[in-house]
């Protein structure tokens, strides 16, 4: 391992220290380049940047290895639970029994909103996206909760935290419950976290709502499936709008803006909106032969990945997850056989193959969510709810940083140079 890597550059030789991490790639500190240069560094889309460190999640994307405070993906999605999931990404470590009964206590006890935020839906369209509520409504909760807003306070940001994601299920629940012109359901503190989601959205005031085991188990894993992944855009968004000290509400209404994307969070509701126009096994070489034409802007959602190089860990999780949950209720879905015969099929195919392009998280979530019952609009809502918790640790470990400082990129410039104004009269 090197300490430091020489640079020619302005004419001048620099040697630029190399950091190592706990595992993973070495980083080259430019911190100082742009003062003994006066030359930046260039990368669009921060394919080549580190831009913290970090102790919450690690990924080997050639590798397909996700951890979590160094657990590995598929033991926390088989053996822990989304709560337990929260308390580790949030504090480090997986809870005693005593930490869990508190930390699950607590966050039952944020579950409620203020009842004014239920008026925020009355102003939106009954056909209104999800995720245009999710963004307006957290956002708003800023006016709700000033009494943790104040980010250099440990305990409030603690509790902004607890709060968000308390309050995320019960917003994600209202705002499917509006589209179909439902009633509100309260909060039900003597269910899990999942299960009181579960009854939020499904259940009725006419009838008591029994939770169905295996649908909570599911949903609670993929809710650990979805919890944090480095600094994905919408984490990198939470990130920079918090480094100018924006309250935490702001900041994850950013970052759920920024997962509202087709090519980040929104490829789940994509992914699944493209398997059903494929329709059939046999019309699948048409859609695979449009995602290797560079003049067709078709792409196959729910495949390729900025990271993983290799099969996304959490796809093989999900596939499992719905064999399991099609099986426990006995429902066929004929896109599940299409995804199948989708991911068979593009595999072995030299483009998907020389690219590295495998299926992601997004591929096969969408498959479980419709058998639950969820519209596909609601998919990148529920993403949103369950990266909550990865957003809020990112941004504590951020602003308990005490060399953190305002994110601000600079650019390359290729505008016009100066020139004088020309008054309009002259202008032809
Ligand atoms: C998530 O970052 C995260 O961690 C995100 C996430 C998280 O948990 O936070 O994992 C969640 O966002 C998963 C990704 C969901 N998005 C999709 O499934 C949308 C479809 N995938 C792509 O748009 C794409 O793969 C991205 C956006 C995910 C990654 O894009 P990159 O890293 O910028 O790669 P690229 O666009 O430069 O693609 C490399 C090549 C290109 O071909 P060439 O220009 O080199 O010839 O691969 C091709 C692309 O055209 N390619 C695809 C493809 N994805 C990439 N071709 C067909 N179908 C695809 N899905």
């Amino acid at each position: 391992m090197t300490d430091s890597v020489k640079l020619n550059a302005a004419g001048k030789d620099l040697d630029l220290k190399v950091l190592s991490g706990s595992v993973g790639p070495d980083v080259i500190d430019i911190r100082k380049l742009y003062a003994q240069t006066g030359m930046f560094t260039y990368d669009p889309g921060f394919t080549s940047t580190a831009s913290c460190d970090s102790a919450i999640t690690y990924i080997d994307g050639d590798e397909g290895v996700l951890l979590h405070r160094g657990y590995p993906i598929g033991q926390l999605a088989e053996k822990s639970n989304f709560m337990e999931v929260c308390h580790l990404l949030l504090n480090g470590e997986l809870p005693t029994k005593d930490e869990l009964d508190k930390f699950s206590y607590t966050i039952s006890r944020h579950t409620m909103l203020h009842e004014q935020l239920a008026t925020f839906y009355r102003g939106f369209r009954r056909d209104a996206h999800p995720m245009a509520i999710m963004c307006g409504v957290v956002g708003a909760l800023s006016a709700f909760y000033q009494d943790s807003a104040d980010i250099t306070d440990p305990q409030q940001r603690m509790i902004a935290s607890h709060r968000l994601i308390a309050k995320m299920p019960t917003i994600a629940a209202m705002a499917y419950k509006y589209s179909i012109g439902q009633p509100f359901m309260s909060p039900k503190n003597n269910l899990s976290y999942t299960g009181n989601f579960l009854q939020m959205t499904f259940g009725v005031p006419a009838e008591e709502y029994v939770v169905n085991p295996v649908v909570e188990k599911a949903m609670d894993r993929i809710f650990i499936l979805h919890a944090d992944h480095e600094q994905n855009a919408s984490t990198s968004t939470v990130r920079l709008a918090g480094s100018s000290g924006a309250n935490p509400f702001a900041c994850i209404a950013a970052g759920i803006a920024c997962l509202w994307g087709p090519a980040h969070g929104g490829a789940n509701e994509a992914a699944l909106n493209m398997l059903r126009e494929i329709g059939t096994v046999d019309r699948i070489p048409e859609y695979i032969a449009r995602a290797k034409d560079k003049n067709d802007p078709f792409r196959l959602m729910g495949f390729g990945h900025r990271v993983y190089k290799n099969y996304d860990p959490r796809a093989t999780v999900m596939q499992q997850t719905v064999r399991e949950v099609l099986g426990e209720l006995g429902v066929t879905d004929p896109v599940f056989d299409v995804a199948i015969a989708l991911e068979e099929m593009a595999l072995s195919d030299p483009y998907f193959i020389e690219k590295k392009l495998f299926p992601n998280v997004d591929f096969y979530s969408g498959v479980i969510l419709s058998a639950i019952g969820f519209p596909t609009t609601m998919f990148t809502a529920l993403f949103a709810l369950a990266r909550t918790v990865g957003w809020v640790a990112q941004w504590n470990e951020m602003i308990s940083d005490p060399e953190q400082k305002i994110g601000r990129p600079r650019q390359l410039y290729t505008g016009p140079t100066q020139r004088d104004f020309v008054p309009l009269a002259d202008r032809t």
